[in-house]
């Protein structure tokens, strides 16, 4: 059979790719640029070195920006109350792009190294049968032949001598780590204990905000139907969806914001430590959050936060990009941002970001005039004295109930 791995250079997948050789199947190796550093160069060539019939290597960021993470920050998106879902977001277009290689190369399987106790096999995997409900599925950490043989890391190491094959990464680092323009996610080893503090020099797409700058930079960004469509520096106007973001990054990487670390519910049940930094998106995402406050009626915003906030949250935590319930609740999620337009201000300073003000030339439910406390133009305040007499009906009753049970 001819399989189609996804390969990341790495001494897991290296070995996979060796052994899925020596179980007889021919392979197409698969990497996906979503905007991690990589020598790409060195990577293909450790595949072809190794014994693969091809390395290739997709640039997916765009669709990665356009397609996952602006729709992200439509929905203000968060996992638990914390996490930003970075590698969640990253995985539909992964997959997507790897079915669509599989395709391609005529291959009956594909492949991951995703291991037995994460998020990730399933948001492949479920990925995978939806694209393709025929496909074939090898997950190496699930099957004993491979997993019993591999049982730590120092097999691994000891097969990757055997079989010449070259191990590039220089001291691998205590924690694993995946990487995209949407964050940095950090993982495992010493971070499985979650009062450890992690290092400071563990993050990678942050500094630490006690060495950000004492200067702020403010910056503006505009919103088009709840899209980042233009961003303001002191440097310039980028109006590119990927440069945008990508320079969101860097300047939130000198200010220092967006880590998080945490501890999260994974889907199959599990608890697990993990550190995240994500600065474009969390800049992003309060600006957003901010101009729906000036812009966004009141109850469609209820309804969109309790039922889309949450539940692409979780669809997208959970693998299930590509379902009905994904789409449903993303059809409403567009709905309520037809009239999300605007400009939010931003100072980048010392960790965080910080609103200075927002407008909106097209949106007329803020109005400065009736909000006023110096203006009774338009507004009778009997009509207060009726609205909260109706309110206090139902709650005098359960008031008075209190009262003869004592309670009050
Ligand atoms: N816990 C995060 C999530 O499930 C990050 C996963 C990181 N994945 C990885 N292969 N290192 O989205
Ligand atoms: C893995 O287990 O392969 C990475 C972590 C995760 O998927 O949750």
């Amino acid at each position: 059979g001819r399989v189609c791995l996804a390969y990341s250079g790495g001494l897991d997948t290296s070995c996979i790719l060796r052994w899925l050789l020596e179980e007889g199947y021919e392979v197409v190796c698969f990497l996906a640029d979503v905007g991690q550093e990589e020598d790409w160069a060195a990577v293909e060539k450790k595949a072809l070195s190794i014994g693969a019939k091809k390395m290739i290597i997709e640039d997916l960021q765009r669709e990665f920006v356009e397609e996952l993470c602006f729709p992200a920050i439509q929905c203000n998106a968060i996992y638990e109350g914390r996490y930003l879902l970075g590698t969640s977001l990253a995985r539909p277009v992964i997959a997507r792009a790897q079915m669509r290689v599989a395709q391609r190369e005529g291959c009956d399987f594909v492949s991951h190294g995703c291991t037995g106790k994460g998020n990730d096999q399933v948001r492949f995997e479920l990925a995978f049968y939806t694209i393709q409900p025929s496909i074939k599925i090898i997950a190496p950490w699930r099957d004993p032949k491979f997993f019993q043989r591999f049982a730590g890391r120092n097999d691994l190491l000891d097969y990757a001598a055997h079989a010449n094959i070259p191990v590039t990464s220089t001291k691998a680092k205590p924690w694993s780590m995946d990487a995209n323009l949407a964050h940095c996610s950090y993982e495992a080893g010493i971070l499985e204990n979650p009062d450890q503090t992690p290092p400071d020099d563990m993050w990678t797409m942050t500094q630490d905000p006690l060495s950000a700058p004492d200067k702020p930079v403010d910056v503006t960004i505009h919103f088009e139907k709840g899209l980042p469509v233009k961003l303001v520096t002191p440097e310039g106007k980028l109006t590119d969806s990927v440069a945008l973001f990508k320079e969101l990054n860097k300047i939130g990487y000198v200010h220092g914001i967006g880590r998080v670390d945490i501890v999260e519910n994974r889907f199959i049940g599990l608890k697990s430590r993990g550190c995240y930094d994500s600065p474009a998106m969390t800049i992003l995402r309060l600006a957003h959050l901010d101009l729906e406050g000036l812009v966004l009626d009141t109850q469609v915003r209820s309804l969109r936060d309790q039922f889309v906030t949450h539940n692409w949250s979780i669809y997208l935590y959970n693998g299930m990009y590509f379902s009905p319930e994904r789409e449903f609740v993303e059809n409403a999620l567009l709905f309520s941002q037809r009239r999300v337009n605007g400009e939010v201000r931003l100072r980048c300073y010392k960790g965080a970001a910080y609103v200075l003000g927002r407008s909106s030339a097209t949106e007329k439910l803020y109005s400065a005039e009736e909000a006023s406390m110096d203006s009774l133009d338009n507004f009778s305040p009997e009509d207060t004295t009726g609205f909260i007499g109706i309110q206090s009906i139902r709650l005098k009753k359960y008031g008075l109930q209190k009262v003869e049970e004592g309670e009050n």
